[in-house]
């Protein structure tokens, strides 16, 4: 009896007849010998035909084996050093389950464009495999940090009323009789949640109508928010840089054949440990002055910017208690300079851009009713976040990490476009 097996777990079968099924990746033949390498998911083994030793059939059969077509392959497992994976399969039969005639992603280069548009094909490639199986791994160190602090896992709405951060960027939905919107943020609601249960987060998709192009930005991206009771802003970036080393360590750990075939160099990612250097506002924008920036106290960093501020640093760096006129409306004003707010932006290293954002929130009910008018949201949708300073209102401060993002810098690769299985970016919306 042949037991069904993943190609990863051969090592349980040595010298037993096993069937495995996968994706042809290449043949080749040697006089009477042929080579099928087959790809299951799991892992990638090279299936061994002698034509002497089996059917014309099956011999027939390999013969007519295309790239990315399915088959299924029985026959007997076998050590071998120089084997990828360290097993071969010996085939006494094989089955062609579904044919692949001219498959459009051919071994050579192809644009970019042409790779997107076939994204649904491309996932099966090496390198995009060994992205999404870091993005994986990240996600799930994200799940299992918070789990083991006892963080509630809080599921917040994507259709919502409520603007989280600010005008510009929303996706509108036609909702019956009212007008909605695709969440830009859970946060609004996590901060609801955190005075019921302490410490919370949220992790799902978030929406934003970003017009420009840039290697940085998606509509659609995927967003973890913590949010907890009594930190404040410092408490808050200790959980970030705490947070940011799991992360870094579980997937040096657990991604590092991945990692291996995108050519990371780890040695740059292991100084990510805390404590991240913190560099007030003011501060950044002089030395960004003095290395040539036309930046303005009052503006936000852009790209440029923050590519400047983490040059020549091994690891992440806070700029924090920006101006209140750059930031979103629920910001902490700052008790020692009102023109600010006690907030955080973790810039990444090697020119990765800003991974999360974070603030400590305006706790008291009159000044965040200021501020919603200031910014010129509609006041009759907030009045259920002003509930929660109304009734028990408590210092609380949470953040926002973009996986892609992270997920860009810990692989190092670009562009964000590659970091999520499916884009979505300005005229992306296909397949
Ligand atoms: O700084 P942002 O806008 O913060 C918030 O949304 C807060 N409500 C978070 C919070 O305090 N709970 O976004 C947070 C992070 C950014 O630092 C960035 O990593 C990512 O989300 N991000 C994007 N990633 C890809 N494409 C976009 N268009 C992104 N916009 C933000
Ligand atoms: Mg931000």
């Amino acid at each position: 009896m042949h037991t069904t097996t993943d190609i990863r777990h051969l090592d349980r079968h040595d010298g037993q007849p096993v069937r495995i099924r996968g994706w042809v990746q290449t043949t080749r033949a040697h006089g009477k010998v042929g080579f099928a390498v087959v790809r299951d998911g799991s892992g990638i083994v090279q299936c061994v035909l002698v034509q002497k030793q089996v059917a014309p059939e099956t011999w027939q059969t390999f013969l007519s084996l295309t790239l990315e077509c399915s088959i299924e392959v029985t026959g007997q497992v076998r050590a071998d050093g120089r084997a990828p994976g360290g097993y071969e399969v010996t085939a006494d039969s094989l089955l062609l389950l579904g044919g692949s005639e001219e498959y459009p992603i051919q071994p050579k280069e192809h644009g970019v464009d042409f790779l997107l548009d076939h994204r649904h094909l491309w996932l099966r490639s090496t390198q995009q495999r060994a992205i999404l199986r870091v993005r994986h791994e990240v996600e799930q160190a994200i799940h299992d940090f918070f789990y083991a602090r006892e963080f509630v896992r809080i599921d917040t709405p994507i259709l919502t009323a409520s603007i989280g951060e600010g005008g510009a960027t929303l996706f509108p939905v036609d909702y019956f009789e009212e007008q909605a919107y695709l969440a830009q943020t859970g946060q609004l609601y996590v901060e609801a949640a955190a005075a019921a249960f302490g410490k919370v987060y949220c992790f799902g998709p978030t929406f934003r109508a970003e017009k420009s192009k840039t290697r940085r930005h998606l509509t659609e991206f995927w967003m973890l928010e913590p949010e907890v009771a009594w930190n404040d802003s410092e408490a808050n970036m200790q959980l970030q840089e705490t947070l940011i080393a799991y992360i870094v360590e579980r997937a040096l750990e657990r991604c590092a054949a991945e990692l291996e075939v995108l050519e990371r160099d780890t040695s740059k990612l292991a100084n990510a440990t805390p404590p991240f250097p913190r560099i007030d506002y003011g501060e950044a924008v002089e030395q960004l002055r003095a290395h040539g920036s036309a930046i303005q106290w009052g503006d936000d960093l852009g790209a440029p910017e923050e590519t400047m501020m983490s040059e020549g640093r091994d690891r992440p760096v806070f700029i924090i208690n920006y101006p209140r006129q750059a930031k979103a409306f629920y910001m902490k004003e700052n008790p020692a300079d009102p023109r600010t707010v006690l907030c955080d932006d973790m810039i990444g290293p090697e020119g990765y851009g800003e991974l999360i954002g974070g603030s400590q929130r305006e706790d008291d009910h009159d000044k965040l009713l200021r501020s919603i008018r200031d910014h010129g949201l509609p006041e009759q949708a907030y009045g259920w976040y002003l509930d929660l300073r109304r009734y028990g209102t408590f210092v609380h401060s949470g953040f926002g990490l973009g996986v892609e993002r992270t997920v860009a810098w810990i692989t190092d690769r670009p562009h964000v476009r590659e970091m999520i299985p499916f884009p979505r970016m300005l005229n992306r919306l296909f397949p």
